[in-house]
């Protein structure tokens, strides 16, 4: 037998095909503690960080943490942002003639897609035109779904406004403001999920910034990770009644299906981002009618699914009452992953950044578990 050749039996087995547990980087920009159910972004816990920044500073935060220099600051994060949503307003014509999505998140793939990887001399820096843009096509693209024109940005308002403004052709409460920033600020980032993964696999080749966005907005859309909350909304409204509640849950879980908006790779608590999602949206409808029959599928599908896997803890997640919160501030179903992208933008460049500076390509090896060739590496 050939010297070279790996014997079955030495080649190293994956433990879960989900690598569950394996450290995948370091990182400066958040922690997630999933029996704790404790989520630190940027040196706060998030429900601090709601308390002391809007979106842009927590971008800044997160940039800063990553090792940005000059460290931005707030205000110009803010003005930065502005600008890059003027620049990017240029570009809806061109999106919105291709006509080649099904939905928002498609739409905005695509837009994402034609902005360049390569930052041209006096270039708003990549990070910030990606951001600028993913709030400015969304809204063009949800607004182009209603047969509507698209509004030009407001470089002088926050980007949450801003966002709201475009979207609906008015200038939207301060409350709903508050809602969006605290729903931003709160999804920015979340350790090493699957598109973050993807964006530091992606920055790992010195693809560069746009690239590793667009990556990750393809891994964020699957509902296993951010295309949940569309179905969280389709599942309410196919409960409808309070009566229904406990023989759909039934039925659905004995057919196997998974509640969208329950369980967690990491978290073995309840998520503490649905926590501050549930107190915003409260906050903004008043408890309305939605809000208190979600609570009330809420609860009983948690009783459901410990009764149905009693060997799970499944609690909870975040998507859950991200649904819930983006449905009352008015956006589509189709486009709340879109929103979730707007966001996590921070994080995901934010680690781009990060990874650039570790500069060593991510490169993993698999075992392999195919036929060999004839009179090779028996086991
Ligand atoms: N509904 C019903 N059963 C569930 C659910 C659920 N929401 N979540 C997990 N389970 C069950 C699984 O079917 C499995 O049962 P089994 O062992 O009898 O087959 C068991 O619990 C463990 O499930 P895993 O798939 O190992 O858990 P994993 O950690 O891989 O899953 C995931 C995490 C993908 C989020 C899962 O809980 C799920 O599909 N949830 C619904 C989709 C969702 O809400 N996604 C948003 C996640 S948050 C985010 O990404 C931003």
């Amino acid at each position: 037998m050939a010297d070279n050749v790996t014997l079955k039996s030495e080649m190293p087995r994956v433990s879960a095909s989900g690598l569950d547990n394996v450290v995948a980087a370091e990182t400066a920009l958040s922690h997630v503690d999933g029996e704790a159910g404790r989520l630190i972004v940027a040196g706060y816990d998030v429900e601090d960080l709601v308390k002391a920044h809007d979106f842009e500073g927590a971008a800044a935060a997160l940039w800063a943490a990553a090792g940005l220099e000059p460290a931005p600051s707030e205000r110009q994060v803010k003005a930065a942002l502005g600008r890059a949503r003027e620049a990017a307003f240029a570009l809806v014509p061109g999106l919105l003639s291709l006509n080649c999505h099904e939905n928002v998140t498609e739409g905005l793939r695509t837009g994402l897609s034609m902005l360049a990887d390569e930052n041209g001399a006096g270039d708003i820096p990549a990070h910030i035109r990606v951001m600028g843009a993913a709030a400015v096509f969304t809204a063009a693209l949800v607004r182009s779904e209603e047969k509507k024109s698209p509004v030009a940005p407001d470089a002088g308002a926050g980007h949450a406004e801003d966002f709201l403004r475009m979207l609906r052709d008015e200038p939207a409460s301060a409350a709903e403001v508050e809602a969006l920033n605290a729903y931003m600020v709160t999804v920015a980032d979340h350790g090493m999920n699957a598109s973050t993964f993807t964006a530091r696999v992606i920055a790992s080749t010195r693809a560069g910034t746009i690239s590793a966005v667009v990556g990750a907005l393809c891994a964020l859309k699957g509902p296993l990770h951010g295309g949940a909350p569309g179905p969280v909304l389709d599942m309410l409204d196919e409960i409808g009644t309070a009566a229904n509640i406990e023989p759909w849950l039934t039925r659905e879980i004995a057919g196997g299906a998974r509640l969208m908006g329950f369980g967690h790779r990491v978290y073995r608590v309840r998520d503490p981002r649905a926590d501050v999602f549930n107190k915003a949206v409260t906050i903004l409808t008043n408890g309305n009618e939605r809000v208190r029959f979600a609570r009330e599928v809420e609860v009983a599908a948690l009783k459901a699914l410990r009764a149905a896997k009693p060997g799970h803890r499944i609690d909870t997640n975040m998507e859950y009452y991200t649904a819930v919160l983006l449905e009352a501030l008015g956006i589509p179903r189709d486009a709340v992953t879109s929103v979730f992208a707007m966001a996590r933008i921070a994080g995901w460049t934010a680690h781009v950044m990060e990874q650039e500076r570790v500069g060593r390509l991510i490169r993993p090896q698999s075992t392999y578990v195919g036929h060999w060739p004839e009179g090779e590496a028996a086991a």
